[in-house]
């Protein structure tokens, strides 16, 4: 299938995935949203030349080969990866960065092994705090900084995976191919691709990447000491009808995702008159940790005339979606309640 991303940039490449493809539990590889900070390579690297290097607070410095990797045992997850940035462009006040709107994000089932296993084998050391990942893409820019974020070891330990495949195929090239650092729950940017050195220490990453972005920061505020962004917001998005789509009298389905990082969606609620009231939606579909839950909301739809309709999520520790997010420079973390304005006309 020939899909065609909605394109922002081509070098870095960062498209994001258009909305016809947001609408499956499984959001397909070729259908993914892609996000860049440096250059994909031309081709994949050769397998048996590859090598992942395992290096720092370990007790034995280690050299990993593909065939290593596969043989440890297979871990299988469903996990929504979105990028810190989705959302951006539809914040009133505007924020510097790619204009994604509603696509930096997709649900995928990830194959791969435990980041635990690898680090259980190389001992980690007591004084250990922090997990740096690097992958092979080259930097672009005129400085030229490679793209390397580290996380807290206590993450690395509990819930992230390297993985190798994505729905069942060979992790795509240009998704991390052969090896990506998947941190359950989430945002891109905590999730290395193309690795090809692990780093453990007792400090975070220093550098561009972990201290000026992927911070939460107002204006005159020093980004590096901003909060880290780490585990993804509760969020819903609707994914039909669309905005300002025009629908014959009779039964409207509202359809959509919700998704919540590391905790869980236990509730969605719809509103087509500007959330002055909320009906529940039901849940369609599976209903995985970490990964987005589909829902449907089936509205009888009787009077012809303009309708602002509304989906809003909560999740099991009692959070709900806020009608607005608050700001940020960068603009990470959109997860404000986003309107459509839908007609309902008499057809004839
Ligand atoms: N890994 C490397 N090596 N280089 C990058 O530029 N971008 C990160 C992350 N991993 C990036 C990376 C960001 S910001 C995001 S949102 C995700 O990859 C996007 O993953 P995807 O392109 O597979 O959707």
């Amino acid at each position: 299938m020939d899909i065609r991303l909605n394109v922002m940039s081509e070098k870095p490449l960062n498209a994001e995935t258009p909305a016809a493809h947001l609408q499956s539990w499984i959001t397909a590889n070729d259908a993914f949203f892609k996000r860049n900070q440096g250059e994909i390579m031309a081709s994949p690297v050769a397998l048996d030349r590859w090598r992942l290097f395992v290096r720092g607070m370990v007790k034995t410095e280690i050299e990993l080969k593909f065939s290593d990797i596969l043989a440890m045992p297979k871990i299988e997850a469903a996990n929504t990866l979105e990028c810190s940035g989705n959302g951006r462009s539809l914040l009133s006040e505007k924020a510097s960065g790619n204009p994604w709107t509603i696509g930096g994000v997709g649900n995928a089932v990830w194959g791969g092994v435990r980041l635990s296993d690898i680090l259980a084998g190389v001992g980690v050391m007591p004084e250990a705090r922090h997990v740096g990942f690097e992958g092979l893409d080259k930097p672009l820019g005129s400085a030229r900084i490679q793209f390397i974020r580290s996380i807290p070891l206590e993450k690395a330990m509990s819930s992230t995976l390297l993985v190798y495949e994505m729905n069942g195929e060979p992790l795509p090239l240009d998704h991390g191919f052969p090896l990506r650092a998947l941190a359950l729950g989430w945002t891109g940017a905590n999730c290395v691709k193309w690795l090809k050195r692990i780093t453990v220490s007792d400090q975070p990453v220093a550098g561009f990447f972990m201290d000026k972005v992927y911070r939460i920061f107002q204006k005159g505020e020093d980004p590096g000491a901003g909060e880290v962004v780490t585990g993804m917001p509760l969020k819903s998005i609707i994914t039909s009808p669309a905005d300002h789509d025009v629908l014959p009298v009779g039964t409207v389905t509202i359809r959509g995702a919700a998704y919540a990082g590391e905790a869980r969606v236990v509730k969605v609620e719809a509103s087509v008159d500007g959330g002055a009231s909320w009906q529940a939606a039901e849940f369609i579909g599976p209903d995985e940790p970490y990964a987005w839950r589909r829902w449907e909301y089936r509205w009888r739809a009787s009077h012809p005339g303009t309708y602002r309709i509304l989906s809003r999520a909560t999740d099991d520790e009692g959070r709900v979606q806020p009608p607005v997010a608050d700001w940020n420079v960068l603009g990470y973390g959109n997860n404000g309640v986003r309107e459509h304005s839908i007609s309902i006309v008499i057809q004839g």
